[in-house]
């Protein structure tokens, strides 16, 4: 069985009167904007393959129109394809009935917006649980679960508040309590943080990362932003125009990006921040290991640069968390990447 959560499968998506006629025309390579200048369509999405890891922050990325937003929505099917499929858990979305697709939404599915829209008239303790449907527990139950979600989004004494008493920021994290609250185990998150002051952003960040340690979620998470896509993606896809550019871990994008696009989105990156040890390190085999410097694999460089220019060693063993030896690199080969 594959080890994919969501798996998407050759998506399409056209907008206009004749989705599927138009189809033939991008499967001929008509591109974006001749398709709407000649044949009055909109290419939403173009043979999407993707497979989202359970447990794992999946980024989608790409500058605004690019299709970010409908390709999010056909996880839980909001948008219907023009093509394609939609697996989750081995269950093709697609193919479910109405009931079917209100219980999955429901029990599997949970999402956070840009602008988070709360209930003027409604407390945020009632904000975070309405319309959630909380199989088999009581309102107190539910309640208290609410709470406890409330708390670690750093929410606690505005329980009983009304949104018109909330910032932005906190009207975010209410949106982000509301999510938890229904346990599903996917989060679909556009732009979720997207909207707010970078400090604040920087914290909700923070509270993600930290939530995301103990809940191993599956999370798709949607930002126009790099610096938030490194942070929080263990993987990245980058749309342009409907299509996806690429598609990787982080350090694979940043060191081998394939397309102009993509360079351009990476040029300013502080690659020592965000590559590490184990993602430029070779195979042992047979390199003098004599005055090796040993590292962690899952050090950024940036951890260990600095010892590594005081100390000049001529190679690094990269090894496990244990202190197996898993790889070699030169410093010479760091040199290079670093200047690249
Ligand atoms: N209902 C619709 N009808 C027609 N065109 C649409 C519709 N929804 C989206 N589009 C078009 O599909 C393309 C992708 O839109 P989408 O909203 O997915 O982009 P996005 O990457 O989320 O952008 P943003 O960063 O601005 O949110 C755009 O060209 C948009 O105009
Ligand atoms: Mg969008």
């Amino acid at each position: 069985m594959s080890e994919a959560k969501i798996q998407i499968k050759n998506l399409y998506k056209i907008f206009g009167k004749n989705p599927k006629g138009a189809m033939e025309h991008v499967k001929n390579g008509v591109g974006k904007d001749e398709l709407l200048e000649k044949h009055n369509h909109v290419l939403g999405l173009k043979d999407i393959n993707l497979d989202i890891h359970a447990q794992s922050v999946q980024v989608v990325m790409g500058l605004s129109g690019s299709g970010k937003s409908t390709l999010i929505r056909h996880i839980n099917r909001l948008i219907e394809p023009t093509d394609g499929s939609v697996t989750v858990d081995g269950d093709e979305v697609l193919k479910m009935n109405e009931e079917e697709l209100r219980s999955f939404r429901r029990s599997k599915t949970a999402m956070v917006f840009q602008r988070f829209a709360l209930l003027p008239h409604k407390t945020v303790l009632q904000n975070t649980i309405f319309g959630l449907h909380i199989q088999n527990i009581s309102e107190e139950d539910a309640n208290k679960s609410a709470l406890r979600w409330i708390e670690r989004v750093g929410l606690s004494g505005y329980e009983d508040k009304y949104p018109q008493h909330l910032s932005g920021g906190m009207q975010q994290r209410v949106g982000l309590a509301r999510a938890l609250t229904n346990d599903g185990d996917i989060l679909l998150m556009d732009e979720a943080f997207s909207a707010l002051d970078p400090l604040i952003r920087k914290d909700m960040q923070d509270i993600l990362l930290e939530l995301q340690d103990e809940l191993h979620k599956t999370v798709v998470f949607i930002t126009h932003d790099l610096d938030e896509a490194l942070k929080i993606g263990d993987r990245i896809a980058i749309l342009k125009d409907g299509i996806m550019d690429q598609e990787g871990i982080p350090a694979e994008i940043l060191l081998n990006p394939k397309t102009k696009y993509v360079k351009d989105f990476v040029e300013d990156v502080n690659r020592a921040r965000v590559i590490k040890a184990k993602h430029i390190m070779s195979e042992i085999n047979g390199q003098d290991l004599s005055g090796a410097m040993p590292i962690d694999q899952d050090d950024f460089i940036d951890r260990f640069i600095d010892k590594v220019i005081s100390d000049k060693p001529d190679n690094l063993i990269i090894q496990d968390k244990d202190k197996k030896n898993v790889g070699f690199l030169s410093t010479k080969k760091l040199s290079e990447i670093l200047k690249r």
